[in-house]
This record gives structure tokens, sequence and C-alpha cells, in this order.
């Protein structure tokens, strides 16, 4: 079984280019079933999601070349709309296929998405958005039937809560839906105005008047375009913990600084000195580190829920009483088991978090439930006194191309052991 090898204790000193953002590439490459020729998304990172996804774009009968970051596809004329359940059960985002299999095939038949188990994960507010813009839907021994033979037609979608893949589902359908849309309550996440500039460079009519507002006017048919996705807030946010939480100096290049400002807050509270620049930070972290505050994750701008684990792993080894809430999963703390085997302070109930940091953690054989606990794990072991195994390399592999070989750059001390 694969798994990190760990040596704690190296301060880590370099610099670092963020790659592109998984949670852009994977709606992106989804949108690009939808266009009337081929399209060019680059900057996309190497990872098992954007594999995965490359996968069903196969089997939906689209040419896909990959070169260097690069991916192509080429939309294909099949007139495929399932999704076979292994496909689905592969990652959360396999659900995006549903809006643009629908606009462009006016079919989806696809079972509920896998993913990271962070709790429940439903589908309904994407089903909703579907049904609004006139799709039939039918679900029946948990495989989702949608129809939409004569098209689908512009609507007012008001969404519950601000979901990031309901979104984008929404965006993708009602860009070539007949009339015109409106998103309410839009998700503000920079992934999904990624997705709405890709889909405007295919010749979209998108505009986002105000933030959390999206208008559509459908289009008859979109052509293909290049794309360069944007960079990855979340792992950049993983890479500048890492330094936080081991001790030491890191440049990181290829950034948008407002997209990390939530992040470097509680970091800069605890006592590390950040700069930021147009499209890069300075960071560094000298002696111990103090309390982190309390930390509430919340919808875009405000602090990332896929950086509550990180935030963790830095707020166990620091000093003082530091509290993460997590408002938008339900089960978001399953590395806090596995942070107390290193000696981590923790009182966890439902989604409240107490940390006393213990000043210092010691290695420990652990085991990542989910793509960014594990990385949180890493990251802890980095500050570690001694040695630590980290298994469950499959969930992390979803979101870092070469975790291992990063950090190595940076003085650190660990292996991927097959
Ligand atoms: C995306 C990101 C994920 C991130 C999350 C929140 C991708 C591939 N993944 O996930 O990394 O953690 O945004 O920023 O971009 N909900 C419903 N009904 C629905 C849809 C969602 O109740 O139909 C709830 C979810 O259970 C969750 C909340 O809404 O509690 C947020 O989910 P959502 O924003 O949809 O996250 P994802 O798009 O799955």
């Amino acid at each position: 079984m694969a798994r990190y090898h760990i040596t704690g204790g190296e301060h880590l000193f370099g610099e670092l280019e963020a790659p592109g953002a998984k949670n852009s590439a994977l709606p992106i490459l989804a949108a690009s079933l939808l266009p009337y020729g081929p399209s060019v998304i680059e900057n996309v990172p190497r990872l098992t999601d954007v594999g995965l996804t490359i996968g069903i774009l196969k089997h939906l009968g689209c040419g896909v070349k990959e070169s260097g970051g690069a991916v192509t596809v080429e939309p294909g004329g099949s007139d495929q709309c399932g999704i076979p359940r292994e496909m689905m059960l592969g990652m959360r985002s396999s659900i995006l296929f549903m809006g643009a299999l629908l606009a462009r095939r006016g079919c989806a038949e696809l079972t509920e998405p896998g993913g990271c188990s962070i709790g429940a994960r439903p589908v309904d507010l994407h089903l909703d958005a579907m049904e609004r813009l006139g799709a039939r839907i039918d679900e029946r021994d948990g495989v989702i039937r949608c129809e939409a033979p004569h098209g689908l037609h512009g609507a007012d979608i008001r969404l519950r809560f601000p979901s990031v893949g309901a979104t984008e589902n929404a965006l993708i359908a009602a860009s070539t839906a007949r009339g015109a849309t409106l998103i309410h309550n839009a998700a503000k996440e920079p992934e999904v105005g990624d997705l709405a500039a890709y889909l405007r460079e295919c010749g979209a009519d998108i505009v986002s008047p105000t933030p959390g507002v999206y208008r559509i006017n459908g289009a008859a048919r979109l052509h293909g375009a290049a794309h360069r996705v944007i960079p990855d807030r979340i792992a950049a946010a993983t890479y500048l913990t890492a330094v936080a939480a081991a001790g030491g100096e890191l440049y990181l290049r290829g950034i948008v600084p407002e997209h990390i400002a939530a992040v470097l807050e509680p970091l800069r509270f605890a006592g590390c000195e950040a700069e930021v620049f147009d499209d890069s930070v300075y960071m560094r972290a000298g002696g111990r580190l103090s309390s982190l505050g309390v930390v509430r994750t919340e919808p875009y701008p405000g602090f990332p829920t896929d950086a509550g684990a990180l935030i963790a792993a830095v707020a166990a080894g620091a000093s003082g009483l530091s509290v993460i809430v997590e408002n938008i999963f339900e089960d978001r703390f399953r590395h806090v088991p596995e942070l107390v085997k290193m000696g981590a302070d923790i009182s966890q109930k439902g989604r409240l978090a107490l940390i006393r940091g213990v000043g210092r953690l010691h290695g420990a054989d652990l085991t990542a439930m989910d793509l960014r606990g594990g990385a949180a794990l890493i990251t802890a072991a980095l500050a570690a006194d001694g040695e630590s195994t980290v298994s469950g390399v499959r969930y992390v592999e979803r979101g870092y191309a070469d975790i291992a070989a990063q950090l190595r750059s940076l003085g650190a001390r660990i292996e991927l052991e097959e």
C-alpha cells in the first residue's frame, strides 16, 4: 500500500509556482462537451480527478489530447448520454456533466456522484436548477434520468445555498438554453468565475451585474475556445500552511492575491509575516506560532472549507487556543483523531473544533480519510518531531500532482513509498 514517509523537523525554504486550479479545470473540462469545435484548456494540473474527467469525455465520444499542461477536447458527434456508475462514483464533479449533456445532447443518465466523504453531499440544488431550465427528471434505483428533447429554456433560478457545483451546472446548461436565465444567490468562488470566463470565450452571453448574480442570454450554439485555468488557491494555501507549521520562508509565484487573502489572515494572526505582490506572496514563519484565532469556514470570499484541515494542523503545533467552525460540510474533521495520535489536544463536536496548541507534535502512523485532511496530516508530520507515515495516498493524489516532490524542493524530508 502506498504511503508517504516523512521525517519532520526540517525548516522549509524556497520558491514554488502555484499549479492550475483543480476546481476550475474539472468544470471547464466538463463544459468543453458543449461547444461545436475543439477547446484547448491550458494550465490543467495532472491529477487523478482530471484523469477521471478525461475518461468520461472519451466515454462520451470526445477526442482528447494531452500535451504538457494543455488538454485539447474535440466534442464528438456521439449521442451517448449515459455515464456508467463506476465513472460517476470516481469523484463529486462528475455531476457537472449533467448540465453539459442536457444542453448539448438533450439527455443525461447519471447516478449520484462519489467523491471524498465529508458529510452528506446531496444534488437537489443541481436537479432543481435543471428542472427550472425545462429538463424532465426521473430518479429511480439510484439512476437519475434527465431529458430535454426540445431543448432547455431560460429561467429564474434562486439557489437556497450558493452551491459551487449547482451554480456551475446552471451556468453550463443556461448558456445555450432558449431565452434569458437569472441565477440568484450564485456561488462567488473564483473557480465559478473562471468557468463563466471560459463559456464567454466560447461565445456565451454571461454577465454578472453584481457578485452572486449571473444573467445569461442563451446562445444558439457555442464555438470552441482556448482558455488558461486560474491558479489553485487551495494548493497555494497548502504550501503556505506547510511552511507556517514547519517554519521557514516561501516565495510563492503565480497566485491571485485576493484569492488567498482569507487564508493569510489567520496565519498572520499567529505570527507569520506575509508580503503580497501583484501575483506572488513571500511568507516567513520564524519562531513558534501563537493562536490562529477563530476561523469560520464560509462561502467565498470567506475562509475556504478546503483549507480548514490545513489550519487545524498548524494550530495543533502552535501555542494557545485556536477555534475552527465548519459551516459548509457536516463531517470535515476526520483528520482530528489522526492529529490526536501525534499528541494534539483537540476537542471536537459537530461543526466545532477547539484546538489547544501543544507547541510540538510527534510523529505517528497516520491514515488520510479525504483529500484535504490528507494534506493536513502531511503538514502536521513535516512540523512534528520524528518519523511519520501517511497512508491514503490515493485521496491526496486527487488534488496534488506531486506533493512530495514540491515539498522536497523546499527541503522537506518526504518520500512516496509504493
Ligand atoms: C466544491 C468544491 C469543493 C469545495 C466546495 C465548497 C469542486 C470540484 N469541489 O464542491 O472542493 O469544498 O465546493 O467550496 O469544485 N449542497 C446541497 N445540495 C446540492 C449541492 C450542495 O445541499 O445540490 C450543499 C452541500 O451538501 C454542502 C454545501 O451545499 O453542504 C456546499 O456544497 P457545494 O458548494 O455544492 O460544493 P461542491 O460543488 O460539491
